[in-house]
């Protein structure tokens, strides 16, 4: 198994995101495709590889706070999820009222392809990233939040085992307003 791999089942494999512009460039691709950027940072101006490079390079880093990932399906690259532990980023955390402890987690996920969304695979994708971070790093949770007019999120979630806690006001944006959200968690062993 490769070294940036961090979690593979079967023709599905959780990489690390690399630090070339292969990886920028998918992402700028991704990032800019309207199924994607409906909900993942809505009000902000298309983006660049300088601006995606700038965004996600520091992730590269083997001791980055959030570990960026690219999701690869049958070898190919599909998407994009990243994980961290809430505790990195508490500021953020508390001022959208997002509950957490030493070893909660939380994940963001897109399918990029458009012809890869609403065929199971970010349920395949979540379930086994969330799985992991419980079983492998020892979370006692792991939470996220969906706009609250995402139903396909939040269909996904909850088939990968999370269920919708309450609703909150996210920091991202939609025409200038905080985007209403659920947050929903999956909660861990401990
Ligand atoms: C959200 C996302 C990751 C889910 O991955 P996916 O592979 O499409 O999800 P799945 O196919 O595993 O599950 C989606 C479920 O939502 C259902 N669904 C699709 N559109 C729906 C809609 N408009 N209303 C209600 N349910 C819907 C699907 O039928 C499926 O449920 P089912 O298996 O019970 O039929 C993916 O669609 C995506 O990347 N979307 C764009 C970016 C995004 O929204 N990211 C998440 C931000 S929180």
């Amino acid at each position: 198994m490769s070294v940036d791999v961090v979690v593979a089942a079967g023709d599905l494999v959780i990489r690390r995101l690399r630090d070339d512009d292969e990886d920028y460039s998918r992402m700028t691709r991704w990032r800019n495709s309207p199924h994607v950027l409906r909900w993942w940072d809505p009000d902000l101006p298309p983006r660049t590889i300088a601006s995606i490079k700038e965004e996600y390079q520091p992730d590269t880093a083997a001791d980055a706070a959030s570990t960026a990932c690219i999701i690869e399906l049958e070898g190919v690259p599909v998407g994009f999820i990243q994980f961290y532990r809430w505790i990195s980023y508490a500021e953020e955390a508390a001022h959208v009222g997002i509950p957490f402890d030493d070893h909660a987690y939380g994940l963001d996920v897109f399918i990029g392809e458009p012809d890869r969304i609403h065929r199971g695979l970010g349920t395949r994708v979540v379930a086994m990233l969330s799985d992991y971070l419980i079983a492998e790093r020892g979370a006692s949770s792991v939470s996220l939040t969906t706009a609250v007019d995402n139903h396909a999120a939040q269909r996904c979630y909850e088939k990968a085992g999370f269920a919708k806690f309450e609703q909150l006001l996210d920091t991202d944006t939609y025409r200038g307003e905080r985007v209403r959200s659920w947050l929903m968690i999956k909660e861990g062993a401990r």
